[in-house]
């Protein structure tokens, strides 16, 4: 496995209705964390306010919309994420190779980080069959990272599990955006291929996406710190 020097930043995850809420838990989580996502569930509810009101507390946005649609559509979506603050933000790979380069050249254009979406992680080889590819998931997988990098796109969301291949793949520079991460001991939610932020890190994320364990937390600053003393 190719080693990573540094260790991976945290992004909390917002997955809220309401302002409000994420008032509520930037005053709960406090300064120590600096990136968070916002998401279609917050996004299609207050759309560019809920970046600027991160974006006013001093923090980084990560905008998960995972833009899917023709080159010149997807292009200036990536623009307009950039515009309206977002650090980074995502496509589909599944999209092609003009559509992939076209938002790279955007975004390296607009100064945003862009990742690529490879399989969705709720598809397994079954639905992968139902829309016509007869392959296997993680295969798939590979074979999208490494067309987003010959795409000029620097990095993708990944599972913990597909860090590994993808690492190897595409080097020690590749962004690697990994949710699906649950602390030692927290519950698991929905989500069943998980890893702890320590193996994240040790398996060589660049970023760890973590949302209930922090955002339902009885204690978030606290749940965070943990978080974050396991990633370091
Ligand atoms: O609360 P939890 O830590 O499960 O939140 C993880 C976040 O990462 C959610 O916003 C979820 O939609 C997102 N995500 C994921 N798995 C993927 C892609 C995105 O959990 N494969």
């Amino acid at each position: 496995m190719t080693p990573r020097s540094s260790r991976p930043h945290l992004i909390v995850a917002l997955d809220v209705d309401t302002l409000a809420e994420v008032e509520a838990l930037l005053g709960r989580i406090g300064p120590e964390v600096l990136w968070f996502k916002v998401g279609k569930q917050l996004f299609t509810r207050h759309g560019p306010a809920a970046v600027r009101l991160l974006k006013d507390h001093g923090r980084k946005v990560f905008l998960d919309l995972k833009f899917h649609d023709i080159p010149n559509t997807v292009a200036q979506a990536v623009r307009s994420a950039a515009a309206i603050g977002a650090d980074l933000t995502n496509v589909h790979a599944g999209g092609g190779p003009a559509m992939l380069r076209a938002a790279a050249a955007a975004a390296r254009e607009s100064g945003v980080l862009l990742t690529a979406v490879t399989v969705l992680t709720s598809m397994d080889r079954a639905e992968l069959a139902a829309v016509g590819l007869d392959v296997e998931p993680a295969g798939q997988v590979l074979r999208l990272a490494c067309l987003a990098r010959d795409c000029g796109v620097p990095g993708v969301v990944c599972s913990p599990l597909e860090i590994g291949i993808i690492r190897e793949a595409c080097g020690p520079d590749f962004v690697l955006v990994v949710p699906g991460i649950r602390p030692a001991g927290a519950g698991q939610d929905d989500q069943k291929r998980i890893m702890t932020p320590a193996q994240a890190a040790a398996a060589g994320a660049s970023f760890v996406v973590v949302g209930r364990p922090i955002t339902a937390a009885a204690d978030p600053a606290a749940a965070a710190r943990a978080v974050l003393a396991e990633l370091a």
